[in-house]
């Protein structure tokens, strides 16, 4: 295993899209790290350059310290994981598993092989390890009982499970995974999730894994890596990204609901004024607002830190989803719809309301393009 990193890392294709733009980030070793935006941001270039499937526009990748960016990608020993699995539908599970590591061993020719006693000891031996091998990794994801089957006898699921025996095997540098999750029902892509963290416990190996799903972002990484455009916006653990997002687009598109955005403006005093009255904002909380008085901000907050049937904001409930243990509720106030997440309760749609942002919990964004989070 060893540390990977990435130093201005860009990648433009040939047909002028810049997908990675100077990508910088220092993976430790036997870390997890999860990079996570939407489509096309440059999820896949990036983790393809690390694999070596694509060759590096500019900046340098290190592995262990060593630059990697000419290195083919039959010399990184990295094991990638993708989306389809890419299993060989006419090998069974067991060849499957071993196909990366007989491909690697050494080739002699039949003529060699039947004359040279030392030579048909030596392979014998070499297959007897990889065999050893492909068990253990069977065994570590629960698959032994599948080793004679091919890829179309067996489940989504499972497939998965053999996908990642093939990386296992190898005993690689480092494993990459691509969306492993995507072709999976919900269910299964939860009880996935905790395998792969299992894994991880087990394994300590360092981890490089992505998805458009911020929920599975959350649930396995040490620390994600959010990206929009090509361009990195936020290294963090999951709390700290949660808690401390560093932008406004970070702030909305991590956490489920999404955090509801509130135009207005901040008045002398601390006040934050918008459509549905005025707040008073907390004022241990910010610490340079001075500079934003009498100018728009947006305040975000999140929906469970939004109070229903309690005070001065007031709304027409629109909507109710209960789910049994909790309930999000959509609230029209002022020109604009904000969402609360709150446990059960008995609220009609179509009844009027109060609420109230919980103040200290929120945060305050520069409305401007780059939609920065005021400190
Ligand atoms: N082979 C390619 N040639 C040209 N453009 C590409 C190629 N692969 C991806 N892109 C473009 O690069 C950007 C990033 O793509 P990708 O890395 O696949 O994003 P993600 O994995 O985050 O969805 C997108 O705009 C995509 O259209
Ligand atoms: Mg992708």
């Amino acid at each position: 295993m060893a540390p990977v990193s990435l130093q201005s890392v860009s990648k433009v294709y040939a047909n002028g899209v810049k997908a990675v733009d100077s990508v910088s980030l220092s993976i430790a070793d036997g870390e997890f790290v999860v990079l996570v935006g939407p489509s096309g941001c440059g999820k896949s270039t990036t983790l393809r350059m690390i694999a070596g499937l694509e060759e590096i526009s500019a900046g340098s990748l290190l592995v262990g310290g060593a630059r990697m960016n000419d290195v083919p990608a039959r010399n990184r020993n990295m094991a990638m994981v993708f989306q389809n699995y890419a299993l060989y539908p006419h090998l069974d599970v067991r060849r499957n598993m071993a196909f990366g590591l007989e491909r690697r061993r050494t080739h002699g020719s039949v003529i060699k092989a039947v004359l040279s006693p030392s030579y048909r000891a030596a392979r014998a031996a070499e297959q007897q390890a990889i065999d050893t091998r492909v068990t253990a990794a069977a065994a570590t994801l629960g698959i032994q009982s599948l080793l004679q089957r091919k890829p179309r006898e067996l489940s989504g699921g499972q497939r998965q499970r053999v996908a990642v025996g093939r990386a296992l095997v190898r005993d690689p540098v480092a494993f990459l995974f691509d969306e492993p999750l995507s072709n999976l029902d919900a269910k299964l892509r939860g009880e996935m999730r905790t395998e792969l963290r299992l894994l991880h416990q087990r394994l300590r190996a360092t981890m490089v894994y992505v998805t458009h799903d911020q929920e599975e972002a959350m649930s396995l990484a040490d620390r994600l890596v959010v990206m929009k455009d090509g361009v990195v916006q936020q290294v963090g653990t999951p709390s700290e990204v949660y808690g401390h997002p560093a932008n406004r687009f970070v702030a909305g598109f991590v956490g489920t609901p999404s955090m509801n955005f509130i135009q207005g403006s901040i008045e002398a005093a601390g006040v934050f004024r918008w459509g549905g009255g005025a707040l008073q904002l907390p004022p241990t909380r910010w610490t340079g607002l001075s500079g934003w008085h009498g100018k728009p901000v947006e305040l975000g907050i999140r929906p469970d830190q939004i109070r229903v049937g309690t005070g001065s904001c007031k709304g027409r409930v629109i909507t109710v989803e209960n789910y049994g243990d909790r309930m999000d509720v959509v609230i029209e106030s002022g020109g604009r719809r904000i969402t609360s997440r709150l446990p059960t309760a008995s609220i009609r749609e179509g009844s009027e309301t109060t609420f109230e942002p919980m103040l200290d919990a929120a945060h305050l964004f520069d409305p401007s393009a780059a939609g920065a989070t005021l400190a």
